[in-house]
């Protein structure tokens, strides 16, 4: 299957127009693995003719597309999603390489990624429009009808971000091709190979020349352009709370569909079943090392129950498994590079000068950093407010549910947040207060099941994802009205 995009040189190709192309300014960029730097590949850094060329032909190919039945369209996402399952070893091994994922969590994306490109498929094909009757609103007869339907929006551009670079393109790809638009995917940089890969598998499904197009290159050199392109309908971006900032700043007229940073709060009241709170905070907080937009990033716990809870989490720190993901299965893996571990570092070293108390961890080697608890953080600490990006959790204790929300409420974020107690009035008490895209109830923060809306306030994003959600972001209403003589 990969032969088609590399030359045997670990040079991969984009895919443009239906052919796979390198770029004329022979420019490549090297990406190295966050294990042990060694060389997996070269992207080409595409010019701004190339990008020019790339969204032309998208918007011609997209003519096309939009014409044929949804069936069709339907039955191509079946096909790649029966491919993603059949190749997902082989995809597998290429992420674990370029983004430093455990083998289990790197399959399950794909695997994941299969079924939600299938329920796409169903969803769409359980769409459908409506009729308004005219007499209902004042003054009107019944000969005026409106015929309403989801139309696309012509040219996607998908920007994922490095940690699921298999899922969060394809939830974007998938929903925007079954509506009928075209897509420009430009993948993370570092995950790029893995969009590469993803493209060539729609291809093979049989997706036409023109309608999944790729641009690598770095974003800071080439992201301004393709994102204020006159060719670009819509942009659908995973990634950082400052890129898309700048890039909400920097475009017009073009909706945005945007799932940015977080800072996830477990609120842990004094009637929580503290072994259920205690499993899920350690699993939100420190798969794929804590790389998780979703990951529980902090952990406000009402004073009474603290040392209980304490005691719980360090028992199930200490169990986690530091890992080579190449060679065995485990929890914390190498960061995604060098000054991801530095920033995480410098959060570390300022909860420490202000006081927190270290629990466990605390320690580096090289992109490695242990999975590292703290207690007693408080609101002057950075750790408190920023987002690590890495696996190490604060504990902040609260006098009651109140605090917890005010602390959770002050955060730039709002993505999403957990309550766990054992009374459902507290549980809807917190949950109504909290200034997130959804709250979790007795579980930690996550975006499955995917055909749930997932979604963030302030500066965790713009407009709700989430499969049939996502179709409708990435479609328009079309009223045609029947006045009857
Ligand atoms: P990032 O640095 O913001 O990069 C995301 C994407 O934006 C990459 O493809 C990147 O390309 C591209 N990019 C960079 N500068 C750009 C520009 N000026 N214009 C257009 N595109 C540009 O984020 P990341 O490090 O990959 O991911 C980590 C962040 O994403 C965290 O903050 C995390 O919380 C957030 N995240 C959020 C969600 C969610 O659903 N809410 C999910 C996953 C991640 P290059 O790689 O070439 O720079
Ligand atoms: O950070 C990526 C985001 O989509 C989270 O997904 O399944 O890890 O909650 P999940």
């Amino acid at each position: 299957m990969f032969s088609v995009t590399n030359d045997g040189n670990k040079n991969f190709k984009n895919l443009v127009n239906g052919k796979w192309v390198s770029s004329e300014s022979n420019n490549f960029i090297d990406i190295n693995s966050p294990i042990d730097n060694s060389l997996v590949g070269r992207v080409p850094a595409m010019t701004k003719d190339e990008v020019d060329f790339i969204i032309k032909g998208a918007k011609e190919a997209q003519k096309e597309w939009g014409k044929i039945t949804l069936n069709e369209r339907a039955e191509i996402l079946y096909k790649a999603a029966d491919l993603f399952v059949e190749y997902s070893e082989e995809i597998a091994e290429i992420m674990i390489r370029e983004i430093a994922k455990d083998r289990k969590s790197s399959i399950s994306e794909v695997v994941r990624t299969a079924d939600f490109i299938r329920f796409t498929a169903d969803t769409a094909k359980n769409m459908s429009g409506e009729s308004i009757p005219g007499d209902t609103f004042p003054g009107y007869k019944r000969n005026k009808i409106s015929v309403v339907n989801r139309v696309p929006l012509g040219v996607v551009l998908a920007i994922s971000p490095f940690n699921y670079p298999v899922n969060l393109a394809a939830s974007k790809i998938a929903p925007a091709i079954i509506a009928g638009n075209s897509v420009v995917l430009k993948p993370a940089t570092q995950g790029s190979l893995c969009g590469i890969y993803l493209a060539r598998i729609f291809e093979a499904a049989g997706v036409p020349k023109g309608v999944i197009n790729t641009i690598t290159g770095r974003g800071s050199e080439i992201g301004d352009y393709i994102t204020t392109h006159k060719g670009i309908d819509f942009i659908n971006f995973t990634g950082s709370s400052a890129v898309g900032e700048r890039i909400s700043k920097i475009t017009t007229m073009v909706p945005l569909l945007m799932e940015l940073g977080g800072k996830d709060a477990a609120i842990i009241l004094k009637d929580a079943d503290l072994e259920l709170a205690a499993s899920n905070i350690i699993a939100g907080a420190y798969s794929y090392s804590g790389q998780r937009c979703t990951a529980v990033k902090r952990v406000l716990v009402e004073e009474e129950i603290a040392d209980a809870l304490v005691e719980k989490l360090k028992e199930k720190v200490a169990k986690l498994k530091v890992v080579n993901p190449l060679e065995e299965q485990g929890d914390v893996v190498p960061l995604i590079n060098t000054k991801s571990a530095d920033f995480v570092c410098e959060l570390m070293e300022d909860a420490k000068e202000k006081g927190a108390e270290l629990l466990f961890g605390g320690k580096r080697e090289g992109n490695v950093i242990y999975p590292t608890l703290f207690d007693k953080v408080t609101e002057d600490m950075r750790l408190a407010w920023e987002e690590p990006f890495g696996p190490v959790l604060p504990i902040m204790r609260v006098k009651d549910r109140d605090e917890a929300i005010r602390i959770s409420n002050e955060s730039e974020y709002g993505l999403q947040g957990a309550v766990f107690t054992e009374n459902i009035d507290n549980a809807f008490y917190v949950a109504d207060k909290l200034e997130v895209g959804t709250v979790q109830i007795n579980n930690k923060t996550e975006r499955g099941p995917d055909h749930f809306p997932f979604l963030g306030v302030k500066s965790s994003g713009i407009g709700t994802q989430g499969i049939r959600y996502s179709i409708e972001a990435m479609t328009r209403l079309k009223g045609t009205v029947i006045n009857l003589r």
